[in-house]
């Protein structure tokens, strides 16, 4: 019998150790180095013949390359598409990871059935029944949509050399493990060796692999830091599972940008592309509320209107609260100070609280504008007109500053039929024919003026 070997793995970040210690030297994590037990194969996997392997690589001139080759296949589902920059990259390895019950399966699955080609829906977790089930509430007229219920790599490559699938998805990598490895599903090196068979599987036949990956309790995709390195693309799905919108992010994207956004909204029978997420975010209103304010805001290249409620009330403990539900904690707690200190509101002894509606997480910095009218609408208890709208950031000494691709939000506003909206003097527009009026400002003391 094969000599078994062990060695010793960080399970925060992946580094291998020949013995055990206490910390690991590279993440400075205590008490995360454990054994694994390790055989190495010495043959792989996934077997092609020779005629279909590529031949030693050669250096070739730039000019050369044939971009053909990195053809991509269409997603037939426009926010996937746009994520991933223009559809599903042959041959490329894709990650999504997301909490437990965000819907990654569902995204996939429905996919999946959407799909003309052969495709291989491998699970892990669910049975065939499962899977046909919640196929019965998306769509289930599909004759090319295949599924497995395997965890065996071996298994899965003998099923794919006979089903030749034009596409393959894997729910999820936590479940896989290999004969090679003895170490249980889910641990690193399992991870590691059977992530190292599919792409080996993948650049071989140019099939596209999707991956689902679990996270854990911080956040990040289970297992090591490496498998967000071996694999091309990674896509994080999140959003408030109390609410029905969810966000499809790109955090790296070897063949696109990682700027853009899918959105869905999670319906009873599957998810729903949202392609005009603006209307939906702005609650429809009769009158206006005291509180609200909107922000032109933009997500990768595409402007999104969003609703900040804001509510300030007296503390009724000795220490006001601060608490913000999509927004950095931190900013607004800066964003009431230049408040306190440059336009002399006295919030000091106040509660405030901070919601973006449609449980959705702005990291642009143009909603400062709104966030700031919100609270001072809240404040003075009077409603903003709800036909404002606001982009712009705020500097520490409460200068509005000019904000990236205004044009673009000031279409949008325009487009959605709102009045006015507020931006730094700063940012250079023209405001010759403009259904719109653009209104400048210049320091958060003008916009209490201005609005109220
Ligand atoms: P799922 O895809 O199983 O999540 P993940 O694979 O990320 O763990 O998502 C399950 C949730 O989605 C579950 O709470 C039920 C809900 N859901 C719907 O609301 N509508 C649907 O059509 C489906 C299939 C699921
Ligand atoms: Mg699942």
């Amino acid at each position: 019998m094969a000599k078994v070997k062990t060695t010793f793995f960080c399970q925060n970040c992946g580094t291998q150790y020949a013995k055990w210690q206490g910390q690991c030297n590279v993440c400075k994590e205590w008490n995360t180095i454990t054994e694994e037990v390790l055989q190495k194969p010495e043959r792989s996997n996934w077997k092609v013949d020779s005629s279909q392997r590529k031949q030693a690589s050669k250096p070739l001139k730039i000019m050369d390359i044939d971009l053909s080759e990195e053809a991509r296949l269409n997603s037939f589902d426009e926010e996937f598409n746009r994520v991933l920059g223009g559809g599903i990259v042959l041959g490329s390895l894709t990650l999504l990871g997301g909490e437990p019950g965000i819907g990654k399966s569902t995204l996939l699955l429905q996919m999946s059935l959407k799909l003309p080609y052969r495709t291989l829906y491998v699970s892990g977790e669910e049975s065939e029944k499962q899977i046909k089930m919640r196929a019965q509430r998306i769509n289930p007229a599909n004759n090319s949509c295949y599924i497995l219920t395997e965890t065996k790599t071996q298994n899965i490559f003998k099923q794919i050399e006979s089903l030749e699938p034009e596409i393959v998805i894997i729910d999820s990598i936590q479940t896989l493990h290999s004969d090679y490895i003895e170490s249980s599903a889910g641990s690193i090196s399992q991870i590691k060796e059977c992530t190292t068979e599919l792409i080996k599987f993948a650049k071989e036949t140019a099939t596209p692999v999707i991956l689902i990956g679990h996270i854990t309790k911080d956040g990040n995709i289970a297992g090591p830091k490496i498998l967000e390195h071996m694999v091309d693309t990674v896509l994080q799905f999140e959003g408030d599972r109390n609410h029905v919108f969810r966000i499809l992010r790109a955090h790296k994207n070897r063949f696109g940008s990682t700027n853009e956004l899918g959105i869905y909204e999670m319906q009873g029978s599957g998810l729903r592309e949202v392609s005009n997420p603006s209307e939906l975010l702005i609650s429809e209103k009769e009158e206006a509320l005291s509180g609200n304010a909107i922000a032109a805001t933009l997500e990768g290249m595409r402007p999104l209107m969003i609703e900040v409620q804001a509510l300030v009330s007296t503390a009724v403990y000795g220490t006001p609260q601060r608490s913000a539900t999509g927004f950095n904690a931190k900013r607004l707690n800066m964003l009431l100070a230049v408040l306190e200190k440059r336009a002399g509101f006295r919030l000091g002894a106040k509660d405030v609280f901070l919601n973006i509606t449609g449980g959705i997480t702005v990291d642009d910095p143009a909603i400062d504008l709104a966030v700031v009218a919100a609270i001072l609408s809240s404040n003075e208890d009077e409603s903003l007109q709800n036909d404002f709208c606001f982009a712009g950031e705020v500097g520490l000494s409460g200068e509005i500053r000019p904000v990236q691709r205004i044009e673009q939000r000031i279409l949008e506003a325009e487009k959605l039929g709102f009045s006015t909206i507020f931006v730094s003097k700063y940012n250079k527009i023209s405001l010759k024919n403009r259904a719109i009026k653009i209104q400048l400002i210049t320091k958060v003391e003008d916009l209490v003026n201005l609005v109220m």
